[in-house]
């Protein structure tokens, strides 16, 4: 076997496996934040990415894709079922997500995951040279850390849980609590967004384990009479800010932008929302919002078109499809209500789109709406405001997302109350351009500021340098 020195493990490659109708294949670069963040350092370093390819039922070897290697993973389809569809999206994503949607406990899910993790953990400690850093991302592998240091204890270990860590009252629901959180202690940092989810993962050490804490570090006994000192703090995740921006400042986007502007019948007001199209998004929220406002004539469909891109996502989970039917429903019927031959109340879009096409319509709209009823970080409310170098579009951003620790001069709302969240988006359509200016360029610092380069390099120096934050560190 290879042997690498660093070694990033995630559910998704950063590739996907991709069968066109003509019947030919292709490995297709989903070109995501975390892609563009690690892709410098496993050029620069011997890295691999471990991780699935996206179909069940396929076994692939490891190959070099732009410079990077990859070690596919295969999953069964009853895997696909059970371990991702199951566990990871109908247990943990609902529950580590405030049971916005009610989590299903199934112990066939479990045995799944606890199987699955251990698949990841073994392709990784293969492919590790002794010493090596071995970085693992995200709730669908919480069980690999502890795998990997009892097979190889001279690996330094990282966690990074991209989705939030619930209340431990509501993380106690679940069944197999002290084998999660025990799976996570064996690595050497977990990182999480907010500093809100790590203080919520050490009062779960407490209370589960009893292990002391002090601050970041957690003493976690190793079974010989010692402690390993474990760093569990926050380190918000962000976007390639100068890449979304070199995007925006291309003139064919530019283009594009107006083009799409005009297609809508140019508005006096485009307002935008993009999700994957997820219960945690708030998207219900939203449009029972602006369906308000139209009905009660506070906007009119002729000055404000909303134009919503709700990706598909996890379409073989009943509550996703269930979700995708009602927001089909309810954008039907606003649209029936309120618009006219000329005007459409709501253009809805249930498709992915390339990076340029997402950059030209942030650049298109004039408000852009993130209601996410709780979400790690929100990414799309970064990427908005890396492409508006223009200082003239208006962030309004839910208080329940990652994000809204750092994007403090963001309109910032609580979606759950309707009424604020309508005089909110009628405040941000109305924001004079002084005032859009000001509140933009205080948040498009902080974004350039800590862009995803910083966000991995101040993880790993974590991981390898000191290993020990002082306490009170932010
Ligand atoms: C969230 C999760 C990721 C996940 C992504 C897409 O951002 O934190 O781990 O990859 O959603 O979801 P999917 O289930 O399609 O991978």
């Amino acid at each position: 076997d290879a042997a690498y020195d660093m070694i990033v493990v995630s559910n998704r490659l950063p590739v996907d496996y991709e069968r066109a109708p003509d019947g030919s294949t292709t490995w297709k670069g989903s070109p995501g934040g975390l892609v563009t963040a690690l892709e410098p350092i496993m050029r620069t370093t011997e890295g691999a990415w471990v991780g699935w390819a996206g179909v069940a039922d396929m076994e692939f070897d490891p190959f070099e894709h732009d410079g990077i290697s990859i070690i596919p993973v295969p999953l069964s389809a009853d895997e696909l079922e059970e371990y991702y569809e199951g566990f990871s999206n109908d247990t943990l994503w609902p529950l580590y997500h405030d049971v916005i949607a009610p989590p299903s406990f199934h112990r066939e899910w479990w045995d799944s995951y606890v199987r699955v993790n251990r698949r990841f953990a073994e392709a990784a400690a293969r492919a590790a040279s002794h010493g090596a850093v071995v970085w693992v991302q995200d709730y669908q592998l919480q069980l690999v850390p502890r795998m990997l240091r009892e097979s190889r204890p001279d690996l330094v270990i990282g966690f990074f849980n991209h989705i939030p860590f619930p209340a431990y009252g509501i993380y106690s629901q679940l069944p197999w609590r002290r084998q999660v959180v025990d799976g996570l202690l064996g690595a050497d940092v977990i990182g999480f967004q907010r500093s809100a989810d790590a203080g919520n993962f050490t009062r779960a050490v407490r209370r589960l384990f009893g292990y002391a804490t002090r601050g970041t570090v957690i003493d976690v006994p190793d079974g010989n009479d010692n402690v390993r000192h474990v760093v569990a703090r926050h380190f918000p995740i962000s976007i390639d800010a100068a890449g979304f921006e070199e995007i925006a400042r291309r003139p064919e986007v530019q283009a594009r932008a107006k083009e799409i502007r005009a297609s809508l019948g140019d508005p006096k007001t485009i307002i935008l929302g993009v999700d994957r199209l997820d219960y945690t998004k708030g998207i219900r929220h939203r449009l029972k919002a602006f369906g308000e406002l139209l009905r009660d004539e506070r906007l009119s469909v002729e000055d404000v078109t909303l134009v919503q891109v709700a990706s598909p996502s996890r379409e073989r989970v009943e509550t996703y499809r269930l979700l995708r039917d009602e927001i089909e429903l309810m954008v039907g019927r606003l649209n029936g209500d309120h618009s006219t031959l000329g005007h459409q109340a709501i253009a809805y879009l249930h498709h992915g789109y390339p990076r340029e096409e997402m950059v030209a319509l942030y650049l298109a709209a004039d408000v852009m709406l993130v209601t996410a009823l709780r979400d790690g970080m929100n990414l799309v409310a970064k990427e908005y405001v890396a492409c508006r170098f223009d200082e003239r579009g208006v962030l309004l951003l839910s208080e329940f997302t990652g994000a809204s620790d750092e994007l403090r001069q963001a309109v910032l709302v609580n979606p759950h109350d309707i009424e604020g969240l309508k005089d909110a988006i009628v405040e941000a359509i109305e924001m004079p351009q002084r005032e859009r200016a000001r509140r933009m360029r205080a948040l498009r610092k902080r974004v350039r500021e800590n862009d995803v380069a910083n966000w991995s390099a101040t993880f790993l120096k974590t991981l390898t340098g000191s290993g020990i934050i002082a306490p009170g560190v932010p």
